[in-house]
């Protein structure tokens, strides 16, 4: 059955115009009943959350229909017909079946419906032939698409970060170390340490955390750039919105100061929110059934409501007068922790916060400073369910400055001296911000785990797929 010929389920299920036409289906089985003159097979070909109805004569196709089972995958060719059955409108009635591959019964694991999101996770290889990580890959989809179309019609331009590289000075969380050394027999230099101008690249070179020091060189040529790339963070945070490899989307504009910064960001969200209740309602709706009956209401209710921008300052002395039992104490001067994001947000204002002008200490060397001194010109975009969803800023683009900090912090110039050389010839105003695409995801969905929105997830001691 030629390939050409194959319909997409999505597009034959509401396909009254074409009833009565010959068809060609194939896809995975996901159940089989009826008896020993009719079978019903319910095909999923991953198009769409919904599986076509095949009917099939089980005297005619008896010897086929012997072999199918759940998860085996066939080619159907038949006749497109009027379903009569519940939540269908149409079905096929089948003229022949090729079966591609069977699903021994006996060792197949998704034979039922009903495993938990934990057993899933540790048959990562076939969990997308669930109606559940089927939806939450077809909304991934669709997100990476409405970004980069955001972008593009915005007048900004991709950029292609290094995802190997030679700056380990972002601090943005610990590196995984990229070499060719054979690690039993690392060459050494006269201080016991290892030789890395031996190595592949005739220095030490890390897994990037970030492609923001890269975007900003672009920006401070192209205007307005986007990353969107994967990420590293070698960190042992096991917890339900860290992954040590995720993929980030960072936009960065020359002459944009924080308050650019700040609509943009809430603008951009506000349009990818809309691009999934737009687009993916189907996926969306089976969600919201399954996991999170609120879900379709507060993704409304974030296109409709202006963010509150708010200084950290202010945060704190909400916090402080919130009379909360929080597990980690709060006052100026600390990070905040996902608790106090999460009250804020969620019990304080009802709505998305902008937390700006952070206290420099506790934010990165790069961050434009605030004539007070003390604090910087930060944002971080926190979320209902999730807190952190986007953190940025404006950039320090007085080269003094920011080589002051640098010193400060115990920055090497030496391996930064193409990042300061930016501000060294035309500096300018600039900002920028880096969005977790997974945190983006795990909003959209509503699903609790970021392991569960991410194909193949990388989290401390587990890589096997
Ligand atoms: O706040 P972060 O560390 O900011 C940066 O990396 C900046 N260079 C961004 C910029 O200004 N261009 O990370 C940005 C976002 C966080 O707000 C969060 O959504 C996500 O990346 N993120 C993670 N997502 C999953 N797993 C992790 N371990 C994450 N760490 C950060
Ligand atoms: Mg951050």
């Amino acid at each position: 059955m030629k390939e050409r010929e194959r319909y997409r389920i999505k597009d034959l299920l509401g396909a009254e115009a074409i009833v009565g036409s010959d068809v060609v289906v194939k896809g995975w089985v996901r159940t089989k009943r009826g008896n020993k003159n009719i079978a019903f097979l319910a095909v999923n070909d991953g198009s769409v959350i919904h599986s076509l109805q095949i009917v099939v004569d089980a005297v005619k196709l008896d010897k086929e229909l012997k072999q199918i089972t759940t998860g085996s995958c066939i080619a159907v060719a038949g006749k497109l017909v009027k379903s009569d059955g519940q939540g269908q409108n149409v079905e096929v009635q089948a003229a022949s079946i090729v079966l591609y591959g069977a699903a021994d019964p006996g060792s197949y694991p998704l034979q039922k419906k009903g495993h938990t999101l934990e057993f899933l996770r540790e048959i990562a290889h076939l969990r997308p032939r669930t109606n559940t990580f089927g939806a939450v890959f077809r909304i991934r989809h669709a997100m990476a698409f409405a970004i980069h179309k955001y972008f593009n019609d915005h007048g900004f331009f991709y950029l292609h970060t290094p995802i190997i590289t030679g700056s380990d000075a972002e601090g943005a969380g610990a590196m995984f170390h990229v070499t060719a050394f054979e690690l039993d027999r690392i060459p050494l230099n006269a201080a016991g340490k290892p030789d890395y101008t031996q190595d592949f690249f005739g220095r030490s070179a890390n897994l990037t955390v970030s492609g923001q020091l890269e975007g900003e060189l672009g920006a401070m040529a192209l205007g307005k750039i986007y990353t969107f790339g994967p990420t590293f963070r070698a960190e042992n945070s096991n917890t339900p919105r860290h992954l040590s490899e995720f993929w980030m989307i960072e936009p960065e504009m020359a002459f944009y100061e924080i308050a650019d910064n700040m609509d943009t960001a809430e603008d951009f969200l506000k349009y990818l929110i809309r691009y999934a209740l737009e687009n993916c309602s189907s996926d969306l709706e089976f969600l919201a059934d399954m996991y999170d009956k609120e879900l379709i209401e507060r993704l409304k209710s974030i296109t409709e409501n202006d963010f509150v921008r708010l200084a950290y300052t202010e945060g704190i002395k909400i916090l402080e007068q919130s009379g909360q039992p929080f597990e980690f104490p709060v006052g100026w001067g600390v990070d905040l922790q996902s608790e106090h994001e999460r009250y804020l947000v969620e019990k304080h204002f009802k709505r998305p916060v902008i937390l700006t002008d952070y206290p420099r200490e506790i934010k990165a060397f790069y961050m434009k400073q605030n004539d007070d001194g003390k604090t910087v010109r930060a944002m971080d975009v926190l979320f209902p369910k999730i807190g952190e969803i986007i953190g940025g800023s404006q950039r320090e683009d007085d080269y003094d400055k920011l080589k002051t900090r640098m010193k400060e912090l115990n920055l090497s110039e030496k391996d930064m001296w193409w990042y300061l050389e930016t501000r060294k010839f035309g500096t300018a105003p600039h900002s920028g911000f880096g969005l977790g695409f997974e945190r983006l995801l795990l909003f959209v969905t509503g699903m609790a785990n970021i392991r569960d929105v991410i194909p193949f997830p990388r989290t401390p001691k587990n890589a096997e797929f």
